[in-house]
């Protein structure tokens, strides 16, 4: 494939078949490692308190977030997790079988989510395709929308040395526009050492 992927559904069949073919790597979910997952997770949350919280996941993969969670002191927490694939879902609903839980196959738009207080999003914006573009800024804004404390997103960064043809990056100062313009409470993080950043909005 070299113009990336052709629409969302194009991105939808190409991670359900990496489901099939990696099953538990977290290379099934896009990442090089476990601790580069980790790491965009300590910037997605690291201006939130996620105690007692109902943490919208969009983009959940395999469900890791969880297993985070798992390890770390956050306790009470309500978890959907939402992804566009099948088998990610399926696996999801497998792996993690607990009362706090809950997955969604398909996009924010097609559900009804009530009572969210945070909404993360980690690589689900960074698959190239014709509305790429469009669709991230509407999930930015769904998600905003929808929770009642704040979101936090990362995109791949037009900074980087080089771009794979599958990969949409983003310019950052773009995505800070887009922020700016639902809320005066931004923090933009481009300072680890991946090559994306994260955005946090806060309501
Ligand atoms: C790079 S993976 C990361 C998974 C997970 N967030 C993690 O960090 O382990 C991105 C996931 O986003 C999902 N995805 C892509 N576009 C999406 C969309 N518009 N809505 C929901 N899920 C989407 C893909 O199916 C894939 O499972």
């Amino acid at each position: 494939m070299t113009n990336g992927f052709k629409n969302l559904k194009a991105v939808t069949d190409f991670v359900d078949s990496r489901v099939l073919e990696l099953d538990d790597d977290v290379r099934a979910v896009g990442w090089g490692s476990q601790e580069s997952q980790e790491l965009r997770f300590d910037y997605l949350i690291k201006d939130f308190n996620l105690n007692s919280k109902t943490i919208l996941d969009v983009g959940c993969g395999l469900g890791d977030f969880l297993h985070y969670l798992k390890k770390s002191d956050i306790k009470d927490y309500q978890y959907i997790g939402l992804d566009i694939s099948k088998n990610m879902i399926e696996s999801c609903r497998e792996r993690h079988q607990q009362d706090n839980v809950q997955f969604y196959q398909g996009t924010i738009f097609e559900y009804d989510f009530e009572t969210i207080d945070v909404a993360i999003l980690s690589g689900a914006l960074s698959y190239k395709y014709k509305e790429a573009t469009s669709a991230a800024k509407a999930t930015l804004e769904k998600m905003f929308q929808l929770s009642t404390e704040g979101v936090a997103l990362n995109f791949l960064s037009t900074t980087a040395d080089y771009e794979l043809e599958k990969n949409q990056h983003y310019d950052p100062a773009i995505i800070l526009t887009w922020a700016l313009n639902l809320s005066k409470k931004v923090s933009l993080y481009h300072d680890y050492p991946l090559y994306e950043f994260t955005i946090m909005l806060k309501k």
